[in-house]
């Protein structure tokens, strides 16, 4: 080993003990049973570093392999992420083509034996509506959820393709739909649309932190039923590719006081 590749060894090492310290320390105190991210800043990223949009997107997927490691470290039993809205299909087609191409390749090696969800025994969720991706993609997550159907450690909730407006049109429309049908009388109520939501259906626990990354201030039609008084809202900085522990410390330290103080 050159006295440069051991110096690189020796840094990475103490990154890992101290990270590992940290994660120790933060699971002392109550840990969040529900994060979601909105996955923001892949293509600016890209253009900072001067490579492809699509290469912004793949750096996007190690940076969610790397946070649900760190979140089944801590424990956490739900990860909501945003992974690709309904608007979404209105990008570029190249662009709309590479993702579609990375989530068949790598949802599919998320799940597979030695993947980071059998390694934490997670289980994939899609919310959202499959049925608009490519038949190769669709395929994909079908084997893909079925590898992690028996974990039951943690669950991931992909959300693709999804928008808040439409899960709740849809809750509305069955609602109606069933009341219809049950010849039922007496008026809707919030919780028969709140028992019809994506996140009712795959049992979801109610949503403790949303974070979003890369500075933009906006919920852009995300779990926006889910987002209630008790959900703390965290816009963040960091690029998605580039989050880590150190974005999700100061959160993380913020929940633990918000909860030690009720
Ligand atoms: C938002 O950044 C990101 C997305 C639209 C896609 C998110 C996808 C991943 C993180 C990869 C893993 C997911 C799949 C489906 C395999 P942006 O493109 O809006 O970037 P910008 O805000 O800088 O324009
Ligand atoms: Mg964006």
């Amino acid at each position: 080993m050159s006295l440069l590749q051991y110096a690189l060894w020796f840094r990475d090492n103490a990154i890992d003990r101290v990270q590992r310290v940290l994660l120790g320390i933060l699971k002392a105190g109550p840990i969040p049973h529900h994060v979601a991210f909105i996955m923001d800043g892949n293509r600016r990223y890209a253009r900072d570093k001067g490579v492809q949009v699509i290469q912004g997107h793949t750096d996007g997927f190690v940076a969610l392999r790397r946070i649900l490691g760190i979140c089944s470290a801590l424990d956490i039993k739900v990860v909501s992420v945003y992974a690709f809205s309904i608007d979404n299909f209105k990008r570029p087609q190249d662009e709309v083509d590479g993702l579609m191409n990375l989530a068949e390749k790598s949802l599919l090696e998320l799940c597979s034996y030695g993947g980071v969800l059998a390694e934490h025994g997670v289980r994939l969720n899609t919310l959202g509506r499959t049925q608009l991706f490519p038949p190769a993609v669709q395929e994909a997550l079908a084997k893909a959820k079925e590898l992690t159907k028996n974990n039951n450690r943690a669950v991931l909730n992909m959300c693709m393709p999804y928008s808040s407006r439409d899960e709740i049109t849809t809750a509305v429309e069955e609602t109606v739909h069933d009341a219809l049908v049950e010849g039922r009388i007496e008026p809707i109520t919030e919780k028969d649309i709140e028992d019809r939501l994506l996140t009712a259906k795959v049992k979801t626990a109610p949503l403790d932190i949303l974070i979003r990354t890369s500075g933009v201030k906006r919920l852009s039609d995300y779990l926006l039923w889910q987002c209630t008084e008790n959900t703390q809202i965290h816009f963040i900085d960091t690029y998605w590719p580039d989050i880590g522990l150190f974005d999700l410390l100061p959160i993380i330290l913020d929940y633990q006081r918000k909860v030690w103080s009720q």
